[in-house]
């Protein structure tokens, strides 16, 4: 849908596909409709072979990207985040906390944020990157990095 979105509002999109091996990219044809695809898997069996952020199209993004919206794994949205960070662009991410009510009565999945802890359930899960404590820690450098 987001894609679609900017799209129809002749915004360029590109798309980075990630997964450990070819059977876990899917619906590849359905973003190819709004732009560009690029795949990375790490086992190499499609596309390039490694991390989303080791794709050549991922370097010097900055030259290229506006603002990037990312879901997946935590460790690879920190990634994500060094980079969007170490090239000053903005930066969307989906959290995937554990979720149990949905509702934000059991209080599970909280995240710190620069504005308290909130519920990813229904504050969420799209946070902008310079909102969530401590992730603006990679800002220098990526060394605290968990990936
Ligand atoms: Fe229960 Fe978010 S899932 S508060």
């Amino acid at each position: 849908m987001l894609a679609k979105y900017l799209k129809n509002n002749n915004i360029e999109v590109s798309t980075l596909l990630g997964g450990r091996s070819s059977g876990d990219i899917v619906e590849v044809e359905d973003f190819e409709r709004f732009g560009k695809v690029f795949i990375t898997t790490e086992d190499g069996s499609t596309g390039f072979k490694g991390l989303v952020t080791q794709h050549p199209e991922f370097e010097d993004i900055g030259f290229k990207l506006r603002e990037i919206y990312s879901c997946g794994p935590e460790p690879m949205l920190r990634a994500v985040a060094i980079e969007a960070f170490r090239q000053n662009i903005e930066c969307e991410v989906s959290l995937e906390n554990t979720m149990a009510c949905g509702i934000g009565a059991c209080l599970c999945c909280i995240v710190e944020t620069k504005h308290g802890n909130q519920c990813v359930c229904t504050a969420g899960p799209v946070f902008n990157i310079n909102e969530l404590t401590g992730w603006d820690a990679f800002k220098v450098s990526g060394e605290n990095c968990p990936v």
